[in-house]
């Protein structure tokens, strides 16, 4: 498909209705439904119960129930129905994994034994995959393990990876991304030693933020895929964190650890906090970077994590400091639902709202961790893998639509090899591969972007660009790689390869 077939889709698809945030009075319960004992939470905003719009900041960020692998030998998730309060006044039909949203976020140390049985109580079937995790390919949760209604599965491995910010997610293979739309992702930390003595931010200075674009109808249902261009990726015009629309969180004026996870469809965030002039980055997918490193905006597409510093130092009691995307100069948009903000949209995420003075001046070391670098001359192979989009609305790689009765590559446990990811279409795609964790070698034909630096596991591909990876196979087994696009995923921008013994 070239640029003039997308044009055409989009403007046979332009006459779609807007759906999406619509206005409904709510704010007079926002306040008062918010579980606080903090007596300041009343004096927040007098003017609200005559609000008609739905206003921003104005719903409390929440944070999931930890499972922690320190505490307890053995957990449950079931994947089922619920209807939660996104919106305070109408309760919106979601998937969850535990009856609430968010999800529980899952702490397990270096070293522990994860042992989790997983339940679907969905009608369709489905599977748990651990994002990120270099784990047996049977415990990976890849789509020919799904299970249906009333089965379930166990999950044991130990867990032998380094400390950083993952996520877990359903994978059945063509509703993926119905599922985690619908709710169905968490997030998953693993900590060590190691990370632990660098003394970072922790406890309620650490926050876990999964992000997620939606829409909503009147009655504050969610929309899913509904047009054509649906299928290039949903893209919405309501940003939740943790499952909270637009939501706020006090602060103190000190560093907080920021770990943040896009959980989106498809939309990549160009992060950015009005208020600070710049941020630390401190870790990507896999892990902490050998230094910080100062930013003003960070580009996060789908399924990537950062570790962030953010300094309130300078804030006083009332200043307030808006995380948002400031959008991707020059991004893009052909293809995608134009009702909805498009990813050159500059859009609001969250709020940190200054209440307290705090006299904590900790310090980021300048030196995080140790990182080895994969060398080059030590890869036996290059592969190249063409991102292309197929007929009929269809996206591949290499021209080939996912099959499960097909192995695409197979490489030898142990070895290191160099993979070219070249993108044919004019769209950002995030790559992803199961199994392994990797390095970014270069990128042509555009600047390197600063989350190149750390351990990946998905790789943000721009436009018409090559990006080289280099990764080691530690892991033997059947994993697959794919565009975390969820709809290119789904529809069938995926394949699998083989790490033979
Ligand atoms: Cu987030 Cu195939 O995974
Ligand atoms: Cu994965
Ligand atoms: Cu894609």
């Amino acid at each position: 498909m070239n640029r003039r077939n997308f044009f055409q889709i989009s403007t046979i698809t332009a006459t779609y209705l807007l759906v999406g945030c619509d206005s409904k009075s709510k704010n007079e319960v926002t306040e008062e439904t918010s579980q606080s004992s903090m007596s300041e939470e009343n004096q927040s905003n007098p003017k609200q119960t005559n609000q008609k719009e739905y206003l921003p900041f104005s719903q409390k960020l929440q944070f999931p129930e930890v499972i922690n692998f320190n505490d307890t030998q053995q957990a449950e998730l079931t994947a089922q129905k619920n209807e939660i309060f996104i919106y305070p006044e109408k309760k919106t039909e979601m998937f969850t994994f535990s009856g609430e949203l968010p999800n529980p976020t899952i702490r397990i140390q270096k070293g522990d034994k994860f042992h989790l049985i997983f339940k679907n109580n969905l009608a369709k079937p489905t599977i748990i995959h651990w994002h990120g995790l270099i784990v047996p390919e049977d415990m990976d949760g890849h789509p020919k393990d799904v299970i249906s209604n009333q089965e379930t599965y166990e999950y044991s491995y130990d867990l032998n990876q380094s400390a950083g910010t993952f996520w877990y997610h359903t994978h059945p293979h063509g509703r993926t991304g119905k599922q985690i739309y619908h709710g169905l992702a968490g997030m998953y930390i693993v900590e060590d030693e190691q990370e632990k003595a660098l003394n970072l931010p922790s406890n309620e200075f650490e926050l876990p933020l999964m992000i997620q674009d939606k829409r909503f109808d009147k009655e504050k249902q969610l929309i899913y895929k509904e047009i054509q261009q649906d299928n290039n990726g949903v893209i919405g015009d309501v940003v939740l964190v943790n499952a909270t629309p637009f939501p706020y969180h006090k602060v103190s004026s000190r560093k907080y650890r920021l770990r943040i996870a896009n959980a989106s469809s498809v939309r990549t965030y160009n992060l950015s906090f009005e208020g600070l002039k710049s941020f630390t980055l401190i870790g990507t997918d896999g892990g902490l970077l050998e230094e910080p490193i100062e930013l003003e905006s960070v580009l996060l597409s789908v399924a990537e994590r950062v570790d962030l510093i953010v300094d309130f130092q300078d804030k006083e009691i009332g200043d307030t400091v808006t995380l948002k995307t400031i959008g991707i100069e020059g991004a893009v948009n052909i293809g995608l639902n134009p009702n909805y903000p498009a990813l050159d949209a500059s859009m609001d995420i969250m709020q940190f709202k200054v209440t307290q003075k705090s006299k904590n001046t900790l310090q980021i070391p300048q030196k995080l961790l140790p990182m080895k670098r994969l060398k080059e001359d030590d890869a036996i192979k290059t592969r190249k893998i063409t991102m292309q989009a197929g007929e009929g609305g269809t996206w591949t790689l290499d021209n080939k639509k996912f099959d499960t009765s097909r192995i695409d590559q197979k490489v030898k446990l142990n070895t290191t090899e160099i993979w070219e990811i070249k993108n044919t279409i004019h769209m950002i795609h995030p790559f992803h591969v199961h199994g392994v964790k990797f390095q970014v070698l270069s990128r042509d034909g555009d600047t390197a972007i600063p989350t190149d630096k750390g351990w990946k596991d998905t790789v943000l591909v721009r436009p018409n660009e090559t990006v080289k990876i280099i990764m080691q196979f530690t892991m033997p087994g059947l994993f697959l790689y794919h565009c975390h696009i969820l709809e290119h995923s789904d529809n069938a921008m995926m394949a699998q390869f083989l790490v033979e013994k």
